[in-house]
């Protein structure tokens, strides 16, 4: 069930984000914005910004961002439907049922198909695995003792040694080759055409949070290479954002969740009754994983393997953790290597023990340290202490930090005036701590493109200055911008402003996606305070609109289609041009 667009509006024109916000967290007026301690992360100086005139909020600590409907996404854990009818109730709309939101409608049946072919390919897998051409896969999860009700509360299953089978399966169900790819279910060759990606494995479904099958898992019977084949990423399967056994550790309502590496790990952990069990999915533990947790729970108990690997994971994993204000502990599970080993050697009774004495993840951490120096040798044990004040120094929440150096001051026998006066030296040596925690996928690690970032900023000057509009329209349009987002909104956003009702807020729902959502509330909330005065202001629009055009040309060149040379050298002439032309910004 989704809105159109004119309900959604009236929704959001009808619920100031400033009013909504300080229903939750108080705001102060900061200029002509309102600001408080971001919900987001672990936030001691107030960095999310919330703009009236914008109807946005952004934390320019954090990054996470968006419009009023969002908002309630991130802090209430609601889904789009959900946070829609809050809002309407709120102020007194009724919503009709049944709707389709008009710009999300065709993504989400692309979606919803992918979603439906990994479902069918699920369950074929799962009868597969019941039937005489599947025996070998049950016999290895018998061999690994899972009981029948453990197969089937997560779905197992087995991928036939012929891989054909599965693809005229999924094909007579109406799927057609490119959904079968794109699914990342069946894979594409010019010599093969197109096959099955996984065959003669035993099959783990990946659920998402709606436990809708996403992707899978596929183990080797026995010995082999790889050990676990993963589906690709694809628009339904973020690694990056989704959890192993995720929807059942939510539905477990357990104050804490156990993490550990691996899919046999969860299940055996569910099957011995600790149904608050979740994994990652074939990568290391992700932000964008400890920003799901934390909306359920504050407690994180590691799991991880406990060899030399597991426990740099281990680590690794607890500072992300630590990061997004998840407090977390470590279980150790010496002698033996992981908990499914564990489980087995020693039962839930012992696990559960090792759960009640697990150490605080930090303590974990200077153990370890510990160990790296040879205790009898004092240069060794300064050198050890100061390579703990350095890791309590990297700590951004003073609180947190104040806490830790009290525990570990009486961990490392010294006072603990002594060790905060290490850590004060060694913070002002590390750098200061601006740069943003969120690192996710892609759409990040391209954010510093300068090319990109021009794009961003010419739409956070339109949103600014609508009334610039007129002037620009004649020399840039939604073509020249290059990143895909970036255009879909400009396409949008251009035709609104035209219209005389441009919203940078309506502008985030246009995209499912969240990490597109908080981009596109960069967007238009990009730092344009840091430019004094409207000359600056307008010479650094033209340098923009100069670089949003080079880039176009640039691609257009590079793009491999033939490219009238008239045309070519016109272009760059208008080109040169730019940088003479003025750009009016009101005051
Ligand atoms: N993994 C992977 N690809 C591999 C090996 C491992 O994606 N080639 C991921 C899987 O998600 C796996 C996790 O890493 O569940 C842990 O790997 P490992 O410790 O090697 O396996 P176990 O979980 O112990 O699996 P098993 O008990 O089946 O050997
Ligand atoms: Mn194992």
């Amino acid at each position: 069930m989704y809105f159109p667009q004119e309900l959604i509006d009236q929704v959001q024109q009808n619920n100031d984000i400033v009013d909504v916000i300080n229903e939750y967290i108080p705001l102060t007026k900061k200029g002509a914005n309102y600001v408080c301690l971001c919900p987001f992360h672990q936030d001691s100086n107030p960095s999310l910004t919330v703009s009236r005139q914008k109807q946005l909020f952004k934390c320019f600590a954090c990054g996470e961002g968006g419009n009023v409907i969002t908002f309630l996404q991130k802090y209430d854990a609601k889904s789009f439907v959900e946070a829609v009818q809050t809002l309407a109730d709120r102020a007194g709309i009724k919503l009709p049922e049944n709707y389709q939101s008009e710009y999300s409608k065709e993504k989400q049946d692309q979606k919803q198909r992918l979603i439906d072919c990994n479902i069918e390919a699920a369950r074929y897998f799962y009868a597969l695995l019941r039937s005489d051409d599947g025996k070998k896969g049950l016999e290895y999860f018998k061999k690994r003792e899972l009981s029948d009700e453990t197969m089937k509360k997560f779905g197992l299953g087995y991928s036939n040694v012929n891989g054909k089978d599965c693809i005229a399966y999924l094909k007579n169900q109406g799927f057609k080759d490119k959904e079968i790819i794109d699914a990342g279910i069946g894979v594409y060759d010019e010599r093969n055409g197109l096959r099955a990606k996984f065959w003669n494995r035993v099959m783990f479904p990946i659920k998402n949070q709606a436990g809708k099958v996403i992707g899978f898992g596929g183990r080797v019977l026995g010995e082999g290479e790889p050990k676990y084949l993963n589906s690709p990423e694809t628009p339904v399967f973020n690694k990056s954002t989704n959890l192993y056994a995720f929807d059942l550790a939510k539905a477990s309502r357990s104050t804490y969740f156990i993490l550990c590496e691996g899919y046999m790990d969860v299940i055996a952990l569910h099957q011995a009754g600790f149904n608050m069990a979740v994994a990652s999915l074939g990568t290391a533990f992700t932000p964008g994983q400890a920003n799901i947790i934390r909306r359920y729970v504050k407690d994180v108990y590691l799991s991880y393997d406990s060899d030399g690997p597991g426990v740099k994971a281990a680590i690794r994993a607890s500072k992300i953790c630590r990061e997004y204000g998840l407090s977390c502990k470590v279980i150790d599970m010496s002698p033996y290597k992981d908990p499914d080993e564990f489980i087995k050697a020693l039962g839930r009774d012992e696990y559960q023990k090792r759960i009640d004495e697990a150490k605080n993840a930090f303590i974990f951490e200077i153990g370890v340290l510990r160990k790296q120096y040879d205790s009898s040798d004092p240069d060794a044990n300064t050198r050890y202490d100061n390579e703990v004040a350095a890791l309590l120094a990297e700590m951004k929440d003073e609180v947190q930090r104040t806490n830790y150096i009290k525990a570990c001051a009486k961990e490392m026998g010294i006072s603990e005036s002594t060790l905060s006066d290490m850590v004060a030296k060694e913070a002002g040596k590390v750098r200061r701590f601006s740069e943003p925690v969120h690192e996710k996928s892609g759409i990040h690690e391209k954010k510093d493109d300068p090319n990109i970032k021009a794009q961003q900023l010419m739409l956070t000057y339109l949103a600014e200055y609508p009334s610039i509009y007129p002037q620009l329209e004649k020399i840039i349009t939604p073509e020249d911008f290059t990143d895909e987002t970036c255009r879909e909104v400009a396409v949008r956003f251009f035709e609104d402003i035209k219209n005389g009702n441009a919203s940078p807020a309506r502008m985030v729902s246009m995209f499912e996606d969240e990490e597109i959502q908080n981009k596109v509330s960069d967007m238009f909330t990009g730092y344009l305070n840091g430019i004094e005065g409207r000359e600056e202001k307008e010479a650094a629009l033209v340098d923009i609109i100069y670089r949003i055009k080079a880039n176009s040309l640039e691609e257009m060149k590079n793009s491999g289609q033939s490219v009238d040379p008239t045309l070519f050298m016109k272009k760059k002439k208008e080109l040169i041009d730019i940088r003479r032309i003025k750009i009016q910004i009101p005051d």
